[in-house]
Parts: structure tokens; C-alpha cells; sequence
């Protein structure tokens, strides 16, 4: 089973940026964090993180017949990318969108969402932890997802 853990724009300033806002944890601090909750549970785990909306259409379409599950910050692309979103239905696969701030509470072109109502969950307003509650939730779905598959082969 493989995780692939994608960020969009400048969430790899994750740190510097806005630190009332996003917190002070480094982007590699998060995914060390989501590494070693992988590890434990003996799934694959990818990260990847692009400020660019066609490399992220890109690396989603690439999990097609690879990855069981995704988890996506899309960052502000959330707001505007009919493209990311139409990948996320293509490739079929179960995706958790995390915001880290509360993107209900903030300006008001962040209330428009492109994005969740593909995802099969949102994560929104935790802080860098959004990520953990994030795995776990996804692990949770690959778990229901490999007994429905064990339960249809048995029958
Ligand atoms: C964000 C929220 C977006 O509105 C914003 O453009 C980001 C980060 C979040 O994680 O809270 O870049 O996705």
C-alpha cells in the first residue's frame, strides 16, 4: 500500500511564512513526522511538492495504478484549479485534502473550495497536526478498502 503526501505553492516556505498563520514546523519536519507513522504501519509513503498547477495535475495522474491513497494540500490552488480537481476524479483514488489554517474563517476567496467536494475527507484548521489526523484518517480507509478486498475474494 503507498501513501503520496502532495503540496502545492509555497508551502515549501512552510516555516518562514506567515508563522501566525501556518505555524512554525519546516515542511521536511511534517513529512518526517508522517515518515515514521508509515513506517510503523509498514506503507509506502512519497512526498512531493510543486508551486506549479500542471506538475501537480502530473504527479496525480502518475498515481494512477501506483498509489491507494493521497493526501493533498493544494494550497491556493484550492480555490481556483478546476485542473487539480479533475484529476483527483480521474485517477479514482481516495484523497484527504489538509489545510493547516481554517480556510472557513479567513478572507472570503478562500470560502470557494474546488477541491473538497472530490475528496473523500477534508482536514482544515488543525495546524501542521492536520497532517497526522490525516494519516491516520488514511489509514483507516486503506484498512476498510484491503477487507473489502479480502472479503471479495473470498466470496
Ligand atoms: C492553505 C490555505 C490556502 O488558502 C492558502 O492559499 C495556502 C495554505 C492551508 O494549508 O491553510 O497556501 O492551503
Amino acid at each position: 500500500m503507498k501513501i503520496v503526501v502532495i503540496q502545492g505553492p509555497n508551502l515549501n516556505m512552510l516555516g518562514v511564512r506567515e508563522q501566525n498563520i501556518y505555524g512554525q514546523m519546516k515542511l521536511e519536519q511534517i513529512h518526517a513526522q508522517m515518515k515514521d507513522v508509515a513506517a510503523q504501519n509498514n506503507v509506502e509513503i512519497e512526498f512531493f511538492q510543486s508551486n506549479l498547477e500542471g506538475e501537480i495535475v502530473d504527479r496525480i495522474q502518475e498515481c494512477y495504478g501506483d498509489a491507494q491513497g493521497i493526501i493533498l494540500n493544494p494550497a491556493a490552488y484550492t480555490h481556483t484549479s478546476i485542473a487539480i480537481r479533475d484529476s483527483i476524479s480521474a485517477v479514482n483514488i481516495p484523497t484527504i485534502e489538509v489545510h493547516i489554517s481554517n480556510i472557513h474563517r479567513r478572507e472570503e476567496f478562500r470560502k470557494t473550495n474546488m477541491i473538497a467536494p472530490v475528496c473523500a475527507s477534508s482536514v482544515v484548521g488543525f495546524g501542521p497536526f492536520g497532517y497526522h489526523l490525516a494519516m491516520i484518517g488514511m489509514l483507516q480507509i486503506m484498512q476498510e478498502m484491503q477487507a473489502a478486498q479480502e472479503s471479495q475474494a473470498q466470496a
